[in-house]
Order: C-alpha cells, then structure tokens, then sequence
C-alpha cells in the first residue's frame, strides 16, 4: 500500500527550528545521550536550583522508578508569567472569544495575568490551601480556568480539572478520589448558546463528598444560590487580597496536578503529572511541533488550540506549554457549528490566527456541512494545522489540508495520551514529509516499539503489532494517584520492561507510525475517552438492567460511537421508552459525552463456559461485520449470536 506523501514544503525546510538533518541528527543523539541531550534542552526552563541527575528511570519490576531532573528546584507558574515580564510584558497572552461572537472578547497581557493568578493565588492561600493540598477546578473555557490552573501551581497545590460537560455524580468521584477540601466553579458555562448549571452540578456533587470551599466565577451573571460559611464568589475571594504572591520553590519531582482519565477497568485513574520533566517536555514539543518562533517581524505567531481545558491537550496545549513559550493564544468558549458551521474559520480571520490544532471529530463534523463554510472566509494567516486525540482518517486529512489550508499549510498529527504529557509520536513541520493518516515519526526521546501481542515478542521493520515505549521520556506520568501499584499494573506488567500504550499500530517501509486504535476496553468517541467499563456499570446501577456490555462501533463524526447491549431483569419490559430512559440515565451519569448511539436489547450476552464476556462478537456485531464471526464453538450457548444478529437495531 503505497499513502500519498506531501513533501517538506521548501520554507519550511529552510526557516523551520527543526530541518530534516537537524531531526535525524538530535533524535539520534536524544537517544545514545539522553544525559547531554535532556541537559541542554532543559535550558529552556529557568531553574531556581540546579538540578543533579537528569534521567533516573527504570522500567523493570524490581527497581521501578521514574524521576527526572532531580534535584532541580523550579516554579512552572513563574516560567509560565514571571519570566516574560521584562520583554514581554504588554503582550497579549490570551485572547478570550466568547462562546456567542457578539459578545466582548478579553484580551489579557502577560502583566495582566500574572497579577490576576498571583491574587487568585493570594486568595487560595488564605482559604487555607497550602503545598500539596488538591484543588478541584470544573469551570468553562474562561480564562479563569488557566488563572486558577496557574495559581494552584504558583503556591504547589496541585490542581484537578473536571471537564465542565461531566455530571455531579463523576465529579463527586473525583473531589472524593483526591480528598480536595475545595471546588472552584463557575455560575454556568456557555457552549453554542446554551446554558450549563455548572453551580447546580457542584450543589449536587457536595451531596455526596463534602468540601470546605466553593470558590464560585460570576460568569453569566445568573442567580445561584451560595452556601453560607461554604460558598464565595471570585471577587469576594480577591477583593483586598495583595497583589504579589511569591512563586513557591518545587522540586522536579513534586506533583504539579492530576488528570483523571479512563482506563480498561474500574474508575478513572488519577494521572499524576510532576513538575520539572512536565515543564522541559511541554515546552520543547510545543516549541518543534509547531515550530513556535518569532515572526519576521518580532511578534508571536497567534496561536489556537481548540480543545479544552478539562483534557489533556488544554492542560499542555492551552495553558502550560504556550505561556512558557510566551504565545499569544486563543481561548474558545464555544463549539465549531454556532452560530453556524463557519465559526472555527471566523475566528481565525479574527484574530489572525496562524497556527491552529483541532480534533478530527470537529473536522468530520464540518466537513459535512460542505465547502461554502470554509471558502466563504480568507483564512490566509493560516500557516500550519494539527490535529490531536484519535486517528484522522485520510478523507478528513485531505480535506483539512485542501479546504481548510488551501494545500498551504502542513499538518502536524500528533499522537499522544493523557499519560504521556505531550506530544510523542508527531511530523515536526520543516522536518518530516507527511503521509495523511499517519502521525509520522518520534519525537525527541522517544522510543517507540512494536510488539506481538500474543508474544510481546518485538517486531522489526514493516509490521503491525501493539505499541509500547521502551525507555522513560520527561514527560511521562509518574503514577497513578494514591495508588503506585495500579500505575505499575496497568502499564508496565502487560509486556515486562516496556511502557504499554493500550494502542495497536502499524510501522510501514519507511519507518512511519500509523496508530490504529485500542487494543484495550478503551474506545474514543469524539476524542474523548472512555472506559467500556464504566459505561457499564452506569447502565448496570439502573433498576431494570441486570447485565450489560459496551463496545465501541464506527461512527461517521465521533471516530466511535457507543454500543451496548443490555439483558434487562426478569419481567422488565424491552421498551422503546425504557431505551430512552436508559440513554438519560447514562448521560445524567457520567455525562453527555457517554451517551450510547446504539441500545440494543439482548436476551443473554455470548459468553464462554467460564462466563466471560466474548466482547470480540459482540464488536463485530455492533461493526455490522457480521459475516466473519470466527469461532464461537468456546461459547457456552452460540444461539446467542444467532439472535444478537438477527436482532440488531438498524441504525
Ligand atoms: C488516546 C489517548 C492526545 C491527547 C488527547 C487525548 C488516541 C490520540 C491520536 C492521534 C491516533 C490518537 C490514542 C491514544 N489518540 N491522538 N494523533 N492519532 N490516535 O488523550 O484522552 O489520553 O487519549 O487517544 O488511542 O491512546 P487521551
């Protein structure tokens, strides 16, 4: 199979940070002297303390560690603001677009927001929050999402964000799971005009888990009931609080925040992110990735990541990585299709935006709507394009680079996870030629491998097998909150000695990456993450259901969308109102992002003799593939099949 290659374009060979030699050149040195290599890209952060050893890792059972830069005492916050104050301190860090295009846009200096998270700081601590403490942030796209972020990481609380669109029942697990003794929040939030009880979802929360302190951001202005000796409003908290808030002294190692996200079993895992290695890896993959430097004319590319701050991709991609690299960014409130389905590209005739990274689910999304959408705007400052959170297909890939970049602009596909920090796997635009589909080649330090999944044994060349990582990179999670040993198990027992991605991927002839998708009960739906398992077990709480299984199925706009099979109890009847309700219990579970696309009623689920699940059917069902089944002669009862198929709902 032969993919379309677009080659390097000729200035971006010749102005990019990283050229083609350049990147053979420092990869092959990141990886025969990570020591040298890392030293020297850690000259990017301003260290308060220099650090003594750089790489301190092991992968192997018996002396499993992993520590970076130790020694080294840094403050993220101050190399995010502080820094920048002498050369840059008029600057535009953020342009705020507001969710309706109407409304006033903010624009915040680096001046201005150091002393916004400085104060917010102030106003932390005297709540009592202190080094170490959780804070619970579940805000909108404001940026008092970022200042709130920042001033956790000024005094080294370590901060959580909840993604605004999880219910209180996921965000009660989560206060709960970290013991945070206090929830920032907003009013509500705002997303394509409507309305979201972000206040309300917090009350409800602190029905089950309670908290000492809601510190709560007037954003639309509505009415929400506050909790006497509980409850405060952002400016009540800063009024009269001092203006400078000195940056609190970390260490490498200490944790900078948590980021809860779906695994194959049980509740979400607490990824633990520290700071020094988070701080050098962010910074240096947003640096290449998006070959941030200078324009001609002294100023900063204007830059926008369109994801959110509750991700991953928002916690380096928005806020973290840009602000040390001194960005002038866009932060969006809103969705892609309001006012109408122009709104992305309007945005970036705005505000000039020259380097934009997107989600291929809001590609799809668009790309439906046709052409005239795009077309109707200049879009002319674009310069270059990413993508991130799941496999882009070639057709969106073609048409992002034909419509959205008019064959201009090279686009970065970046592959990564929330465990890894940042980029890993990634084109770097002046160095590597792009094939649509494949998130190209290793980042700096990086070692990807691929093994045989029945085997672990490594596969050479050309190949397909499961994607694991072989040695420790900066940015790379340090362990699963409160809980060392399921960090151990869930990456590192599967294949011994290596980082197991729970991602299947093809190397072809010439040593591109092309991630296929889990390999694990993992599946993406709209990008974003989700356990089969927990999607279960919501389904399993409601009264009428006695068994469940959630699959993953292809989905023309979520990338996956959500299958379940569900064996009501005895005497239930299989409605098409309790199918509806089922679908309002999982969303008022979990949240909207779980909503199943497809219930199917299922009499019994296929299982073995030992009684597991044979989820293998059940996907290939739900994929309409239902021709090659393989071999169901291990079921216990194989008429199950028979009437799963002949019962499947037509979607
Ligand atoms: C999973 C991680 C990347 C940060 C946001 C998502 C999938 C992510 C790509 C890509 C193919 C991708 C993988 C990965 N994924 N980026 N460019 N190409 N697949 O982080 O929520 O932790 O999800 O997203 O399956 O394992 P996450």
């Amino acid at each position: 199979m032969s993919a379309a290659v677009f080659p390097v374009p000729e200035d971006w060979a010749d102005k990019a940070l990283i050229g083609e030699d350049s990147y053979a050149e420092r990869y092959a040195r990141s990886i025969a002297d990570p020591d040298g290599f890392w030293r020297e890209e850690a000259k990017r952060i301003t260290w308060l303390e220099p650090f003594d050893t750089v790489k301190d890792t092991s992968f192997d059972k018996a002396d499993f560690h992993i520590r970076w830069f130790t020694g080294g005492k840094l403050n993220i916050c101050a190399n995010a603001l502080d820094r920048h104050l002498v050369e840059r301190g008029e600057q535009i860090a953020i342009i705020w677009e507001p969710d309706s295009p109407g409304d006033p846009v903010r624009r915040i200096t680096y001046r201005e927001l150091h002393r916004d998270v400085s104060r917010f700081a102030n106003a932390l601590k005297e709540r009592g929050v202190a080094k170490g403490d959780r804070v619970t942030i579940y805000l909108p796209m404001v940026p008092e999402a970022a200042i709130a972020m920042l001033a956790c990481a000024r005094i080294g609380a370590i901060h959580s964000v909840v993604f605004a669109g999880f219910s209180p029942d996921a965000l009660a697990g989560r206060i709960e799971d970290c013991g945070s003794r206090i929830v920032v929040t907003a009013d509500e939030g705002l997303r394509g005009g409507k309305t979201v009880p972000l206040k309300a979802n917090v009350d409800a929360a602190l029905e089950k888990v309670a908290v000492d302190t809601v510190v709560v951001f007037n954003h639309t202005g509505a009415d929400v009931p506050m909790v006497e000796g509980r409850d405060v409003s952002w400016s009540d908290a800063v009024a009269g609080v001092a203006e400078d808030c000195a940056p609190e002294p970390m260490d490498a190692e200490d944790p900078l925040f948590i980021l809860y996200t779906s695994g194959s079993t049980g509740k979400p895992k607490g990824v633990l992110h520290t700071t020094g290695g988070y701080a050098v890896w962010t910074s240096m993959t947003h640096q290449y990735v998006f070959d941030y430097q200078p324009n001609e004319d002294g100023s900063m590319p204007v830059y926008w990541c369109a994801a959110d701050v509750g991700w991953v991709t928002g916690h380096s991609y928005v806020v973290y990585a840009p602000l040390m690299n001194g960005a002038t960014q866009v932060m969006f409130e809103g969705v892609p299709n309001f006012p109408d389905h122009s709104r992305f590209w309007d945005i970036v005739d705005k505000h000039q935006v020259e380097i934009f990274y997107a989600a291929p689910t809001a590609l799809r999304a668009l790309m439906r709507e046709g052409d005239e959408y795009v077309t109707r705007t200049s879009r002319a400052s674009l310069k270059l394009l990413g993508s991130v959170g799941e496999p882009i297909n070639p057709e969106a890939w073609d048409w992002y680079h034909r419509v959205v970049g008019e064959r201009r602009c090279p686009i970065v596909d970046t592959w990564w996870q929330t465990e890894t920090g940042g980029a890993m796997i990634t084109p770097l635009p002046g160095a590597i030629d792009l094939k649509p589909g494949s998130a190209s080649k290793p980042m700096f330090g990086v070692q990807p491998a691929l093994l045989d999944a029945e085997s672990g044994k490594v596969l050479e060349g050309a190949g397909q097998g499961a994607l694991v990582i072989t040695d420790s990179w900066p940015g790379q999670m340090r362990t699963v909150y409160g809980d060392d040993q399921r960090f151990f198990d869930t990456y590192f027992s599967q294949y011994p000695g290596y980082y197991f991605t729970g991602d299947g991927c093809r190397r072809d002839e010439d040593g591109y990456y092309w991630i296929t998708g889990r390999i694990d009960d993992v599946i993406n739906v709209s990008g974003h993450r989700m356990g089969t398992a927990e999607v279960e077990s919501a389904l399993v709480e409601h009264p009428s259901v006695a068994e469940a299984a959630v699959v993953g199925m292809p989905h023309e706009v979520k990338g996956q969308g959500i299958y379940a099979y569900v064996t009501t109890t005895a005497g239930t009847d299989d409605s098409e109102d309790l199918r509806k309700e089922l679908v309002q219990w999982v969303r008022k579970e979990i949240g909207p992002i779980a909503t199943p696309d497809v219930i199917q009623f299922a009499p019994s689920l296929p299982k073995t003799r030992s009684g597991k699940i044979m989820r293998r059917i059940l996907r290939k069902i739900a994929e309409n593939d239902t021709g090659s089944l393989g071999d169901t002669s291990t079921l216990a009862d194989p008429s199950v099949v028979e009437d799963l198929v002949a019962n499947r709902p037509q979607a």
